[in-house]
């Protein structure tokens, strides 16, 4: 018979045990993070449609501070997050590679203030990153690859309406590497 099961653990740079199940603890994260009002352009039905899907998509859940450790930081909502998700597996190298979910405000260095909004409808739709790389599925662009072209512009311009925020997020990890601030493990497991 198979089982599977679905984890989100922490870890904030624990000494190594045996079972690596013991570095990490579980989190609790039932939570809704808001949507914020956009700066600009907030009677723009397109902008009013693209914050009610961001809404709907949950994107806040990962791209906001401390929002996967459950403590969401509401004033910075969308402004990226640093607490990180780890992308190769802790339970099999001691120091997962890590991502941490970028800033999605227009700040021109720290957000997506260069992006256009093409840029945005295609990392969406087809998960395409700006220079041509593909997102990590850890961006769960194939549960939004669905959404209709007019939808994923209306997501991308109400992300450019928004303050831009100049919060920085930590650069990504390489496996082995200790990473610089907390992160999750988000997984989905086969019993062998
Ligand atoms: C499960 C967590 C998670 C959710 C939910 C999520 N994202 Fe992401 N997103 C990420 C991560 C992690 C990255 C970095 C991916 C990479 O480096 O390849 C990312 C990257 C991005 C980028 C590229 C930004 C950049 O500077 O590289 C955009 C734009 C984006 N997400 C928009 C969204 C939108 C819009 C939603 C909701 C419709 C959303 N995300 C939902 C985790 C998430």
């Amino acid at each position: 018979m198979r089982r599977l099961s679905l984890c989100l653990l922490a870890a904030a740079l624990p000494a190594f045990a045996a079972d690596p199940f013991d570095d990490y603890e579980p989190v609790e994260n039932a939570l809704v993070v808001a949507a914020p009002a956009p700066a600009r352009d907030a009677a723009d039905p397109a902008v009013q449609r693209g914050r009610y899907l961001v809404n709907l998509l949950g994107c806040a859940s990962c791209h906001t501070d401390g929002a996967l450790l459950g403590a969401p930081e509401e004033a910075r909502a969308l402004a990226g997050s640093g607490v990180g998700i780890a992308i190769s597996d802790p339970l099999r190298v001691r120091y997962p590679a890590v991502v941490y979910p970028p800033n999605l405000t227009p700040d021109p260095e720290a957000g997506i203030g260069e992006w256009p909004e093409e840029d945005i409808v295609r990392l969406l739709l087809e998960g395409m990153g700006r220079h041509g790389g593909r997102a990590l599925p850890v961006m769960p662009w194939q549960s939004y690859a669905r959404l209709t072209p007019e939808d994923a512009t209306a997501i991308a311009r109400y992300l450019k309406r928004l303050a831009p925020n100049p919060h920085q997020v930590p650069a990504p990890v390489a496996e082995g590497e200790p990473a610089p601030a907390p992160y999750v493990h988000v997984g989905l497991y086969q019993r062998r």
